[in-house]
């Protein structure tokens, strides 16, 4: 496995692999989630690729950015385990270069849900994505449904910008007990951490609910704060039934929708998702 610092390094590392090429893009600390994205680019491509990067301009003021969690060695020893090829640890120059005021934004699909709470997130994501694709060239590129909206404006910009990349989306990776796996649970104290299986129940309650013949989007979104309110160390910032491909939140009756929310467990905001009526 190669890894790589600068750019011009990685141009020339790069000229040396097999296509199609597979990219999974993090920011490091990586878990099974992140794995699993590698596990799956290894079975579909000759040659893998992952970035480990956290992307400065993603985060708003007073988030995260310098607390959160990074140990490169761990990671760079778990890729070399999975069989990865290459690994660009870039720094931010090379991300962005000084007086850099270029920047891709999707227009609508951030508006809503992560996008509404997070002012600015998505368009860093989308420059950050977008960079990542130019220097590495990619044939194929894999994202995480535990970003559901993410993904969704990744493949929304791919269409829209004509790039010649294909999108793979694989499922959320979870703990035993249904906590979504996040880099961001290493913040979470023991009582939080049990706390935390509340957004899985919420939306595994809902999911019920639905299997069940609930198809009241109003009912749904009630039962999954409800759940969520009946831990007390639990705050709820949103719970979302929306529409999966517009994200515009459901109004009565559905047949399909993305079940999301984010809550916060002290300081820690953790988000989780499901699918509805899509198999
Ligand atoms: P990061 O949070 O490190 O996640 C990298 C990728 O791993 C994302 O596509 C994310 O959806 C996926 N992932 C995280 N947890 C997962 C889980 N439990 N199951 C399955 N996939 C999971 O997302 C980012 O970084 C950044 O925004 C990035 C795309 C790298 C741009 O900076």
């Amino acid at each position: 496995m190669k890894v790589v610092l600068t750019l011009d390094e990685l141009r020339s590392a790069k000229s040396d692999l097999l296509s199609p090429l597979g990219l999974v893009p993090t920011m490091g600390f990586l878990h099974e989630g992140h794995l699993s994205l590698v596990k799956q680019a290894k079975v579909e491509c000759k040659s893998v690729g992952v970035s480990i990067f956290v992307n400065p301009t993603q985060f708003g003021e007073g988030e995260d950015l310098e607390a959160y969690p990074r140990d490169l060695p761990r990671d760079l020893r778990l890729l070399e385990e999975e069989g990865v090829d290459l690994v660009w640890v870039p720094t931010i120059e090379d991300v962005y270069p000084t007086d850099s005021q270029t920047w891709v934004v999707v227009e609508e699909l951030t508006k809503r849900l992560e996008g509404e709470q997070r002012p600015g997130h998505f368009r860093g994501v989308t420059t950050v994505v977008t960079k990542l694709f130019n220097a590495f060239q990619t044939d194929r590129a894999y994202f995480g449904q535990k970003d559901a909206q993410q993904a969704l404006v990744i493949q929304r910009m791919v269409k829209d910008l004509l790039l010649p990349i294909e999108i793979v989306v694989c499922p959320i990776v979870r703990e035993e007990d249904g906590l979504a796996m996040s880099s961001r649970n290493a913040y979470l104290n023991p009582e939080q951490r049990r706390a935390a299986i509340v957004l899985h129940h919420a939306l595994g309650d809902a999911a019920e609910r639905f299997k069940n013949g609930e198809r009241d989007a109003g009912v749904l979104r009630r039962s999954m704060l409800a759940v969520i309110q009946d831990e007390p160390l639990a705050r709820v910032q949103y719970v979302s039934v929306a529409d999966p491909d517009t994200l515009e939140e459901a109004q009565g009756e559905i047949q399909r929708a993305l079940l999301s929310m984010a809550v916060y467990l002290g300081d820690t905001r953790l988000i989780d998702n499901e699918m509805l009526g899509i198999d």
